[in-house]
């Protein structure tokens, strides 16, 4: 379940309604999915896109994507953090980013054009869509997993495109959820 956090002034949102509401106020899509069908956690990439047709077909439909994949990164992935640091740093991208988490979680940051930088933690079952052009960044919460389905309209629009504000730099990836909590007993 998705939980919003504004750092400037030190609000938590963590009822779905409420967070789906915040995020739509702002133009981000956020939904909650199940899959159609009981799901292994050893399910193979093409298992998980099967099981989640229906929601994919549908925003595939409505968003103009035309390819969907699995992500898996684990704190064993090579070359992790040179890959976190690609999209730690405040960025655009000239196409939705579109993230649909299987397992583990990880954090958007948002950088609204007016207002104030808030955070989405996103975790397993919440779909997010952040519109093209929209000033955002993300890193992994401390157990450094996440599995994702990702949506592309043009895959070589995904490129990150720096704003170099130095926004980000005031900004910790605090995770709210057990694991971080658990990480830090
Ligand atoms: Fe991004």
């Amino acid at each position: 379940m998705a939980t919003i956090r504004v750092p400037a002034q030190d609000r938590v949102l963590s009822e779905q309604k409420a967070v789906t509401e915040f995020l739509a106020a702002v133009g981000i899509d956020h939904e909650r999915w199940t899959p159609s069908r009981p799901l292994a956690a050893t399910a193979t990439a093409d298992e998980v896109l099967a099981a989640y047709d229906p929601e994919i077909s549908r925003l595939k439909a409505r968003g103009g994507y035309v390819t969907a994949d699995v992500i898996d990164v684990r704190p064993e992935t090579p070359n992790l953090e040179p890959m976190l640091a690609k999209f730690r740093r405040e960025h655009w991208h000239d196409e939705d980013e579109v993230r649909f988490i299987l397992e583990g979680s990880g954090v958007f940051f948002i950088h609204p054009r007016e207002g104030e930088v808030f955070a989405i933690e996103v975790g397993p079952g919440d779909l997010i869509r952040v519109p093209r052009g929209t000033w955002h960044w993300f890193d992994l919460c401390a157990e450094r997993r996440i599995r994702a389905i990702r949506l592309f309209q043009d895959a070589s629009g995904w490129t990150p495109r720096y704003t170099e504000s130095g926004v980000d730099a005031g900004f910790e990836p605090v995770c709210l959820g057990p694991s971080h909590l658990a990480a830090r007993a």
